[in-house]
């Protein structure tokens, strides 16, 4: 780990006002490990945990009221957030670490800060080396082509994925012409990337500089201006980034068209790419320029997955004849909505929330589903 300028964020499960001062006090003196937060109600602790993604959470066995110390260890393991869990004890009531049953660990009480901070220390990184993106999903919409719906369906998508239970950030990929700033009438003040310290980001500074859309997603934007673009280097991205996904379950990235060195990296760092096609030839001729180019990088075939959007209109090109061309037959399809798209677009409004039964924002909720469920199975890889 690259030491104290990103601690481990720890949330204590603890109803016992002076034992969560004890460890407040003991964690002050030093910066390792810090504390989010201290649930007193155990049947708080998985909603909190969901919303705050902590490293490590430490649960009181002990737990009094009606959600128990067992029970809240029993909800976080059945969450799927895979965050690991210590057992806070007394010797009158031993418990033994078991893994299967969401122990990862027991801390006997009474314990010394250096027992306290080794414990944490220890779990996290055991869970870093188990897999170093643990509970984070990547996914960048793109496309070679402008203009097919790369900024529509990442902004819905990332809703979707925010309604489905998953805490998501988007991010405006597309550094000169940032959509999502005109999109969501972001006054031209609002920080973006560039607000980000060139040195040692810290979850502060992230947090400073996003956008917080009332659709309950948070987003990283582009530069207010094109020229300001260039002022982004590849380093800063790949940080924002690592942040990013330590804090949130899904990071969705809106792409331009254009590939670069930013383009890339972002490609690079994503667990899937989300490759929008539409029915018209010169769509699919690019589409297989990209997958040469990313064959070439060594992307697997399996980090794309291809998106028909607009799928209801053919333009004259048979889906027979499209999935010859891929190769395959595409993952997803979005039907077309101009309506709905135009109507929430120009109000700034994910049409996801605007009108959850629209055919078209089914659509993008299966993704996210999907998404998600691919999430999970990927625990544990690597
Ligand atoms: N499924 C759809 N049904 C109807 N209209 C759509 C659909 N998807 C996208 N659109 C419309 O297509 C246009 C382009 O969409 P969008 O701006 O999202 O594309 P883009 O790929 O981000 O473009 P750019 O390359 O300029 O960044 C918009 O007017 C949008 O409203
Ligand atoms: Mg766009």
């Amino acid at each position: 780990m690259s030491g104290s300028s990103t601690p481990i964020r720890l949330l204590l499960v603890e109803d016992v006002p002076q034992v969560a001062q004890y460890v407040r006090g003991l964690l002050n003196a030093q910066t390792q490990v810090k504390l989010v937060d201290v649930v007193s109600d155990g049947s708080r602790a998985a909603a909190q945990a969901r919303q705050l993604r902590p490293d490590v959470i430490i649960v009181d066995w002990l737990l009094q009221g009606r959600t128990k110390g067992e029970k809240v260890v029993a909800q976080l393991r059945e969450s799927g957030l895979g965050i690991p869990v210590v057992v806070l004890t007394v010797p009158q009531s031993p418990v033994s670490r078991d893994p299967a049953a969401g122990i990862d660990a027991v801390l006997g009480m009474p314990f010394s800060g250096f027992e306290l901070v080794n414990i944490v220390v220890s779990m996290r990184q055991a869970a870093l080396a188990a897999n170093d993106s643990i509970r984070s999903t990547m996914v960048v919409v793109y496309a070679p082509k402008g203009g097919v719906g790369k900024t529509t369906v990442a902004f819905n998508l990332a809703v979707a994925l925010g309604q489905a239970g998953t805490r998501t950030a988007l991010v405006d990929g597309s550094l000169q012409f940032g959509d999502l700033r005109s999109l969501l009438r972001v006054p031209a003040d609002a920080p973006s990337i560039l607000d980000l310290p060139t040195d040692r980001i810290g979850e502060s500074d992230l947090q400073d500089v996003l956008w917080r859309d009332p659709s309950g997603i948070d987003i990283l934007l582009a530069p207010p201006r094109v020229e300001m673009a260039e002022m982004v280097s590849v380093r800063d991205i790949e940080k924002a980034l690592s942040l990013l996904r330590r804090l949130y379950g899904a990071v969705v990235v809106d792409m331009p068209s254009a590939l670069g060195d930013i383009p890339l990296a972002l490609l690079d760092a994503a667990d899937v790419i989300l490759e929008i096609v539409t029915y018209d030839s010169t769509t699919i001729r690019n589409t297989l320029a990209v997958a040469d180019a990313f064959r070439s990088i060594g992307y697997p075939a399996s980090k794309v997955r291809y998106v028909v959007n607009r799928a209801d209109s053919t333009g004259g090109i048979a889906a027979e004849d499209l999935a010859r061309a891929l190769g395959r037959v595409p993952e997803h399809t979005i039907v077309s909505d101009g309506k709905l798209v135009m109507q929430a677009n120009n109000e700034g409004l994910p049409f996801v929330l605007a009108n959850p039964d629209a055919p078209i924002s089914r659509d993008i909720a299966r993704i996210a589903t999907d998404l998600v469920g691919a999430a999970h199975v990927a625990t544990g890889r690597r």
